[in-house]
Formats: structure tokens, sequence, C-alpha cells
């Protein structure tokens, strides 16, 4: 296997904000799997795996950091993700051992798949208020519904008052903008620190007031949580309503609007759900492998190591890429085929070891509510001649707008 790392694609073009990546990455990424295990990127400084099996194994070998400050200076992730803010104690996303288990354990009881699956009623409302609000005909299934549900979803668990959840899902979508996006722009960076200031001192007030009552929803319990004498401090829990609302909005929006495309892409699969509706987990699986809404994660390696043979440094930035790893033909027969009945559609869209996505189950439960409801609500619902605009949110697969008649 030769590195032929010269002809293949780098730094943005290997990004969202780039028009061919944009609307087909699968070619691209295609193009550097049957190429190399690993491509050096050496215009952004990152090294990307797109292989299913080399994908699966680095998420899971605890001999690999996430903590950017561990980094190589001027590597990728150190420079995107803060390395150089030696300070502050990064977000569990991007937290190593101990403190990543010790905070993993005390907040993760609440998303145990019994526990979320005490708020499918509650979902099944909020999927219905909004599918009542739209009046139209033809409409925006991205602005209308996708966009809307998983910030009412969490907004709701969490226990905020519906008064509240305009400016909430405002400042949600301004402070998520530039979270993973390696060329911010200016303006936009300035509006997400304000939004961000005001979600910290939005999430403070809830705390206090959730201390003097404590309730039936997820801050109340994230309160709560106890390990052996241990509890989340006020910084942590703030940190934690945060996380939530980075890691579990746009990328729910994303599976509830790539799946509804994938779906009315391809009208046999979306009559054999409608004639199915128990289908609609094994539905939502596929959908995660055929359209990841996260398209990369990311890794450091702990010592001088080597992928497939090919080597890579301590600190240096190793991008796995979810994306790439899904439609492996390897692994996948016929990648490229969206079908609901797919046995095999285990995937990675989750990422997986220790920092495996911990809203898995809630998004997987929005996503079943939402689309099951809307095909039922609109059993015609098609393509509008409107079109659709895919989002540029780096990391990230999704749609700004997709238009849809009834
Ligand atoms: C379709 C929707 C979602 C997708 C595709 C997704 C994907 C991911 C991915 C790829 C990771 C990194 C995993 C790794 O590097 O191994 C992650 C981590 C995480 N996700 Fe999600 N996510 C989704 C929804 C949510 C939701 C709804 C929440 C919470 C409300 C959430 C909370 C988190 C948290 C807290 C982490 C960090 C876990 C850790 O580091 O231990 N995610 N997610």
């Amino acid at each position: 296997m030769k590195d032929m790392g010269e002809e293949l694609p780098k730094g943005i073009a290997l990004t969202v904000l780039d028009e061919h990546y944009k609307s087909n990455p699968y070619a691209i990424l295609e193009r550097i799997r049957q190429t190399t295990p690993l491509h050096h990127d050496d215009e952004l400084n990152q090294y990307i795996a797109t292989r299913h099996d080399d994908v699966k194994l680095i998420l899971r070998d605890k001999d690999y950091w996430s903590d950017p400050r561990k980094g190589k200076q001027g590597s990728f992730i150190y420079e995107l993700l803060g390395g150089a803010n030696k300070e502050e104690e990064p977000s569990m996303l991007l937290m190593d051992e101990p403190n990543h288990k010790r905070l993993r354990s005390l907040v993760s009881k609440p998303f145990m798949p019994s526990a979320v699956e005490k708020w499918r009623p509650r979902t099944q409302q909020v999927v219905k208020r909004i599918l009542d609000s739209i009046c139209e005909p033809e409409f925006d299934l991205i602005k209308a519904f996708a966009n809307p549900i998983p910030t009412v979803v969490i907004a709701e668990l969490l226990g905020i008052d519906a008064s509240h959840h305009d400016n909430f899902k405002v400042w949600s979508d301004q402070s998520v903008k530039t979270a993973f996006s390696p060329f911010p722009d200016p303006e936009d960076l300035r509006v997400a620190e304000v939004a961000q200031r005001k979600l910290d001192d939005f999430f403070l007030k809830e705390i206090e007031a959730r201390r003097k009552h404590l309730g039936d929803d997820l801050l109340s319990d994230l309160i709560r949580a106890e390990e052996e004498g241990d509890k989340l401090s006020q910084h942590e829990l703030i940190l934690q309503c945060n996380l939530m609302l980075i890691a579990g909005n746009v990328t729910t929006t994303d599976l509830i609007g790539n799946g509804m495309k994938a779906l009315l892409d391809n009208p046999q699969q979306l009559q054999l759900l409608k004639d199915n509706p128990s289908f609609i987990k094994n539905a939502v699986e596929e959908i995660l492998r055929f359209e990841s809404p996260v398209l990369n994660s990311a890794r450091i390696p702990n010592r001088d190591t080597d992928v497939q043979g090919c080597p890579i440094g301590t600190g240096e930035s190793l991008i796995v890429s979810l994306a790439s790893a899904n439609r492996d033909p390897e692994v996948y027969p016929d990648p490229d085929r969206f079908d609901i009945e797919r046995e095999d559609t285990h995937h990675q869209s989750f990422g997986g070891g220790r920092h495996m996505c911990l809203g898995a189950h809630l998004a997987r439960l929005e996503a079943q509510e939402a689309i099951l409801a809307i095909i039922t609500r609109f059993p015609n619902i098609t393509h509008s001649e409107k079109g659709l605009v895919r989002a540029t949110v780096p990391s990230f697969r999704g749609m700004e707008s997709f238009w849809v008649t009834t």
C-alpha cells in the first residue's frame, strides 16, 4: 500500500466548506480509503483514518488521548480545540482518565436506555406539537420540524419552562455554529461568545432554582447524581448542560433531516416503512450508517504508533472518518445503497470506547418518533421544487433547508 498523499485532497478540501466535499464526501473518502490506510494532510496538520476496522479499533483503543492540551503544538486538534489553554479543564468529550471516568459515571445514569425510554411519551408530545404548528402544504422540513425538535426535547427534559424555549434555541444555535470550525468567521465567533455567556447565566439560574425544589427532570437528576459520595460541582453542571446542547442539537436535527431525505430519495423504502412501522428502529440505524450526522471524531496517540504500518507520532492529530467507515465495502455490501431492511446496520456514527456518544439512545428515540410521526401525518410527503441547501458546519453533515410538499 503506497501513500499517494500528495494527490489526495487536503485542508479545506476535506471539510464541508468545500463545495465538492459538501455535496458528496463519500466519493472523496472512497479515494482516500482505496489509496492509503492513513492519509497525512500537511495543510491542516492532521492524519486521517478511513477504513472501517481501523476506525473502530482506534476509537476503542485506550492508548489514545482526547485532551487537546496533550497534542503537539501546531497539530490540528491542539490548534482547533484550544490545546494552549492549560488552565481550563475541557468538556467531557475532550477529557482523559481519570477525570473523564469520574464525570461520565456521575452523569450517565439518566442517559441509559431504560432511563431514556421514560421520555418517549414527552418526546411524542413535542413532535405532535411541532407538527400541529405546520400549516402550509409546502414547507422547509429543517426549519419547521427537524430543527426545533432536539432543542425543545432537551429543554423539556431539563425542565426549562416553555416561555424560555425560543431564547434557549437561538443561543444554542449561535453557540454551536463555530464550535468545530477550523476557519470560523470572526463575527460568528463574537456572536457565539455572547450567546455562550447568556446560556451560562441561564443555566446558573435554572440550577439555583432546582437546588431549592428538585423535580422530575434531567437537570434535577444530574444535581441528584452521586457516586460514592462524589457530586457534580456547579461549574460541572453548567458544562454538562452546554455539552448536551452542543453535542445533541445539530446532530439530532441532521439525523432527522438526513433520514427524511434518504426516505424521499428512495420512495420504495419510504413505502416499506409506512407499511411496516415496526421497521423504524432498523431504519434509523440504517440512516445513521448511510448519512452519519457527525463526519469525524478524533484521537491523539499517547505513543509513537502506526495504522496498518503507516507511522504516526505521539501527540499528532488522528482524525477518524466515521462517514467513510460506514461506507466501507469490506464490511457493508453495496454500501451506497440505502436499505432499511439491511442486517448489517451497525455503524460508527456514535463513536466508540469510553467516549461513545452519551446521548445515543436519546437521539435514536427522537429520530424514531419524529420520522414515524411526520410520515403518518403527511402520507404524501415528497420533495418540493424549492430543493435543499446543505449546511456548512464543519464535521457535521446536514442541511440548512430542505423543502417538501405534502
Ligand atoms: C444523531 C445524534 C448524535 C450523534 C450522531 C452523536 C455523535 C457523537 C459522537 C461521534 C461522539 C464522539 C464519540 C467518540 O469520539 O468516540 C459523541 C459524544 C458525545 N455525545 Fe453525541 N451524538 C448525537 C446526539 C447526542 C445527544 C442527543 C446528546 C445529549 C443530549 C449527546 C451527548 C454526547 C456527549 C455528552 C458526548 C461525549 C461523551 C464522552 O466523551 O464520554 N449526543 N456524540
